[in-house]
C-alpha cells in the first residue's frame, strides 16, 4: 500500500477529484490532506471523507521540518501538490526526490513562477490574446513551476473567453487527467 499526502490551500476540486478516484483502491489511499489555511473548503471534504488534516503555519514548513516526523505516521510515500501556493522546502524536495508533483493551470514554461497561480495566470493568458492555453503536471523542485514536465494538455481559447472562461477548460482538464497521472506515477512504486 502506498499513502498519498495532498497539499491544498483552496477550494479543492483537484483534490476532491483524487480523494474520488482513489477512494476504492485498495494499493493507493490518499492518507492525509495538509493545508496552511484553516478555512479551506478542502478541510470539508476531507473531514466527510474521513481523511485525517493537517494545518501548517509558515514557521512550521520553513522553521522546522516536523511534516516529516507527522508524515512516518502514515507512513507518506508520495505528495500531490493540488493548488498549494508555497514554494516547497528544499528538506522535502530532498526527502522525496521525484516524489512530489504539482499541478499549474497553464502551458509551462509559459505563465509559471512566483505570484503565477490560480486566476492571475487566466489573466494573463487573456490580456495576451493566447489561442490555447492548459494545463501541467510536473515534479517540483526548489524553484516555482521548473521541475521535470511529465505531462501536458492543451485547450483551445476563442476570442471572446473571458479569463473565468478559461479557467473553466482549463479545469476540466485538470480534473480529466490529474489522478490517472498520480496513479500512473504512483504504480510505479508499488
Ligand atoms: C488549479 O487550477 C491549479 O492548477 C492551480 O490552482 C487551482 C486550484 O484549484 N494551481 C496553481 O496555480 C499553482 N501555481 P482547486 O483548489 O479547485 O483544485
Amino acid at each position: 500500500m502506498k499513502h498519498i499526502a495532498i497539499f491544498a490551500s483552496g477550494t479543492g476540486s483537484n483534490a476532491t477529484k483524487i480523494v474520488e478516484y482513489f477512494a476504492d483502491n485498495e494499493n493507493i489511499k490518499v492518507s492525509l490532506i495538509v493545508s496552511n489555511k484553516a478555512e479551506a473548503g478542502v478541510l470539508d471534504m476531507a473531514k466527510a471523507n474521513g481523511i485525517p488534516t493537517h494545518i501548517i503555519s509558515r514557521t512550521e514548513f520553513y522553521k522546522t521540518e516536523d511534516i516529516l516526523k507527522i508524515f512516518k505516521a502514515y507512513p507518506i510515500d508520495f505528495v500531490v501538490l493540488a493548488g498549494f501556493l508555497w514554494l516547497v522546502p528544499s528538506y522535502l524536495v530532498e526527502s522525496f526526490p521525484n516524489r512530489i508533483v504539482n499541478i499549474h493551470p497553464a502551458l509551462l514554461p509559459a505563465y509559471g513562477g512566483k505570484g503565477m497561480y490560480g486566476m492571475n495566470v487566466h489573466r494573463a493568458v487573456h490580456a495576451a490574446k493566447e489561442r490555447e492555453s492548459g494545463m501541467t503536471i510536473h515534479f517540483v523542485n526548489v524553484k516555482y513551476d521548473e521541475g521535470d514536465i511529465i505531462f501536458q494538455a492543451k485547450t483551445k481559447l476563442l476570442a471572446t473567453d473571458t479569463p473565468e472562461d478559461i479557467q473553466k477548460k482549463v479545469l476540466k482538464l485538470e480534473h480529466k487527467h490529474y489522478a490517472e497521472l498520480v496513479d500512473e506515477i504512483v504504480t510505479k512504486l508499488l
